[in-house]
């Protein structure tokens, strides 16, 4: 069989690791998948798409800064990528319709839970970060059932719209905002959402959030401990975790959407872990 074609949309995308991960799944498990790259002008998102569906293309994962346009370009939605209001994942259904979905969230989920153990049900959890990323995520979160879902942003009118937004999904979590310096208690799980590394910057928590058994997730990956991790270890933390296992985590939920396959995680992490 020849292969199908697949393909990661963003601007820049040089770095992207998603043409790698989704090789290695390929490999693993036979599917006839051909996965490449697409940098697409900033200005055209909405043609490249368009052409590569014509061209023949399966399917697209997206990334920055297109994701907000992939959710609005679709025909439907997912009830997930609804929700998060942006897209990583596009195909065509059976008659040709352009599907958005998000697979962020489960990403995140399935990293935490299944790869580290580390159990959402029940949990007091401390989120940072109101912008699209973190939005992306709230769902599949609370369908975990934690306690508490607290929301801590700069901006937190931000933080307040998503817990209106995602009031009806909460259930029995007690599902709050506020700002970075007003949460005063240990969390089981804080997990870094924001951006503000980018900028060299941290969000000014109080040390008091960490216990001695907070486990402290940041979305953010890079090789060396990130920035947002290693104030954490300073301040105490004995468990952090980087998004690396959330970024392999979508890409498989991805790829099982397009293919009806499950890949298998664990040697695809070990693997990146150590290019
Ligand atoms: P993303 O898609 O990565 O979520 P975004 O939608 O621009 O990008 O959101 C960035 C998030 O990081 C926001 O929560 C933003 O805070 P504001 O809502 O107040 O803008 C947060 N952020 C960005 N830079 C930050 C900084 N220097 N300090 C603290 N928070 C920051």
């Amino acid at each position: 069989m020849s292969n199908e074609l697949y393909a990661v949309v963003g601007h820049p995308i040089n770095h992207s690791k998603s043409p790698r991960i989704h090789s290695l799944f390929a490999k693993q498990t036979g599917e006839p998948v051909e996965y490449t790259a697409i940098q697409a002008p900033l200005e055209d998102f909405v043609g490249t798409v368009r052409q590569f569906f014509e061209a023949g293309g399966k399917g697209l994962n997206v990334t920055v800064p297109f994701k907000e346009q992939a959710w609005a370009l679709a025909d439907s939605r997912t009830a997930r990528a609804e929700k998060a209001g942006a897209s990583n994942t596009l195909f065509q259904d059976n008659q040709g319709q352009l599907v958005a979905d998000n697979t962020d969230g489960k990403g995140l989920v399935q990293d935490l839970t299944a790869n580290h153990g580390v159990q959402l049900n029940g949990a007091r959890v401390l989120i940072l970060g109101a912008g699209g990323a973190v939005r992306g995520v709230l769902g599949p979160i609370l369908e975990q059932h934690p306690v508490s879902l607290t929301i801590a942003n700069r901006t937190v009118a931000k933080a307040e719209a998503l817990t209106t937004l995602f009031a009806d999904d909460a259930d029995a979590t007690a599902l709050s905002a506020c700002g970075f310096e007003a949460p005063d208690q240990p969390f089981d799980i804080i997990i870094n959402g924001t951006s503000a590394s980018l900028q060299g910057d941290l969000p000014p928590l109080r040390t008091s959030v960490i216990g001695a058994d907070t486990v402290v997730y940041d979305m953010m990956y890079s090789l060396q401990t990130t920035t947002f991790n290693q104030w954490a270890l300073d301040n105490g933390a004995v468990r952090v975790l980087d998004g690396l296992g959330m970024l392999i985590e979508q890409a498989a939920e991805a790829f099982r959407v397009w293919r009806g396959v499950q890949p298998n995680t664990a040697s695809v992490i070990d693997a990146l872990r150590n290019d």
